[in-house]
């Protein structure tokens, strides 16, 4: 039988991600910046140049148009933008501006994303995301950015996966501010989704006033994975299986829809303005989550609950699970929006990333039997166009499509940093799949 190449919409936006406390290194007014210096992280690392994208962003966006590669997601740092509270810096406004021109030189576009988990330090000393004025701190941030930046922006992605700092900051205490308390979690949900909603506003207030000829594109990216009991007839793992799915993919994403908090972080009152405030759904699929009894009592991290013996894991030691990515895509249609996938990608040091080019044309190839299926999704960021600075792990953990050279910086693509060029010209053709991931043959096109 003829193998037909796989093959997707024109317009469609063939995106790279990184965050840019992640990326741009020295975000030195941050909370972030002031954890890893109290030796929180893996080996003591620091973030400190991470990959340089401060200064080398035009030599990035140079190589973005070389590869192919025709949509970027980063985002604003409010510590460079407001290093003091009220002081804001023209110079990193300038920087942002400049940023954005350079992307659109090279025809690129840009997600933007207004928080990626990192606060300036006034905000974290005055209580971070339970402070009573963080929401109008930030929503005054966020107008300072729109009012500059809104004409470069494609998509407006106004929080990145809140649940992450939510729970990772509040309930397991293991990023900052390391707190360990429900009432306080409770309250950071509440903000943040107001936050949210404040950021909404300003960026339509701001397309109202230039009289911007379409709706801007506004949403979060929500870290949805897909979520499993290792035995159904189990009662105790179904009932953990339930809990997690509603408490890591549902409970965030249902709140936009209904405008309402629910139990456990609420009795269902209602934020003003929330319901229906997007006009996109984003989506950060990585894994697949089996959940089972947990290995050690008491348990001490997600991990102890994940059931991955003798299955195909990615550098984080999470299972690289294709079919899920369709099935979380098909739920994240429900929501009547297009659909970005703002993040999905694969820890993988080896330079030669045969994994990864594997995790990569599989999942991008259920993304297009999605597509396929009607659902409308209309853009991929792959995370990440570089190696960085990936939170607890310091730069152990390699994500990127390109390498940094130890002490110069300097960028080395991997073959899958080509692969996927061609991919977003191409699409997947027998002869790519062939030439950089042919274990994968018979799973697209059979015998
Ligand atoms: C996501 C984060 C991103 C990066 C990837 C690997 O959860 O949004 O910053 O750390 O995981």
């Amino acid at each position: 039988m003829e193998k037909e190449p796989i093959t997707f919409p024109d317009d469609f936006i063939w995106g790279t991600a990184v965050c840019s406390h992640q990326a741009e290194g020295h975000n030195v007014h941050s909370d972030w910046w002031e954890f890893e210096h109290q030796g929180k992280i893996k080996d003591g690392a620091v973030s400190g140049p991470a990959a340089d994208m401060l200064n080398r962003y035009p030599e990035d966006f140079a190589l973005m148009e070389q590869y192919g590669y025709n949509g970027f997601r980063l985002s604003v740092e409010w510590a460079r933008i407001e290093p003091e509270q009220g002081r804001f810096s023209e110079e990193a406004l300038l920087h942002y501006e400049n940023v954005m021109k350079e992307m659109r030189k090279r025809n690129i576009k840009v997600c933007l994303t207004l928080y990626h988990w990192v606060l300036p330090k006034w905000v974290a000393d005055s209580g971070g995301w339970t402070a009573p004025g963080c929401v109008r701190w930030f929503q005054r941030y966020v107008r300072r950015v729109v009012q500059r930046l809104f004409p470069y922006v494609d998509l407006w992605c106004t929080l990145n996966e809140p649940t992450a700092p939510l729970f990772a900051g509040y309930v397991a205490g293991v990023f900052p501010p390391e707190k360990r308390s429900w009432p306080l979690a409770c309250r950071v949900y509440r903000n943040l989704l107001r936050a949210h909603v404040a950021a909404h506003t300003e960026i339509m207030q701001e397309s109202e006033k230039l009289g911007a000829d379409k709706q801007p594109l506004i949403g979060i990216a929500h870290a949805i994975n897909y979520v499993e009991p290792r035995n159904p007839d189990n009662p105790v793992e179904s009932k953990i299986h339930e809990f997690f799915d509603f408490m890591h993919n549902r409970v965030f994403v249902e709140s936009m829809k209904t405008g309402c908090i629910p139990f456990p972080f609420g009795i269902g009152e209602k934020i003003h303005g929330l319901a229906g405030s997007y006009s996109y759904m984003g989506v950060n699929y990585y894994y697949r989550m089996t959940l089972q009894l947990p290995k050690k009592w008491p348990p001490g991290d997600l991990i102890d609950f994940l059931y991955v013996e003798g299955r195909e894991t990615t550098g984080m030691g999470y299972e690289s699970f294709p079919p899920g990515f369709y099935e979380v895509l098909k739920y994240m249609s429900g929501f009547d929006v297009p659909l970005y996938i703002t993040e999905n990608g694969c820890a993988d040091a080896d330079q030669d990333d045969v994994l990864r080019r594997r995790y990569l044309v599989r999942h991008l190839a259920q993304m297009h039997r999605a597509i396929k299926d009607g659902m409308d999704i209309r853009g991929y960021f792959q995370w990440s166009y570089i190696d960085n600075f990936e939170w607890l792990y310091g730069f152990e953990k390699k994500l990127g499509l390109f390498a940094l050279e130890p002490g110069t910086l300097n960028r080395i693509p991997r073959p899958s940093a080509t692969m996927y060029g061609r991919i977003a010209k191409n699409g997947i053709t027998p002869g790519l799949v062939r030439e950089f991931a042919p274990s994968v043959e018979t799973e697209l096109w059979g015998e």
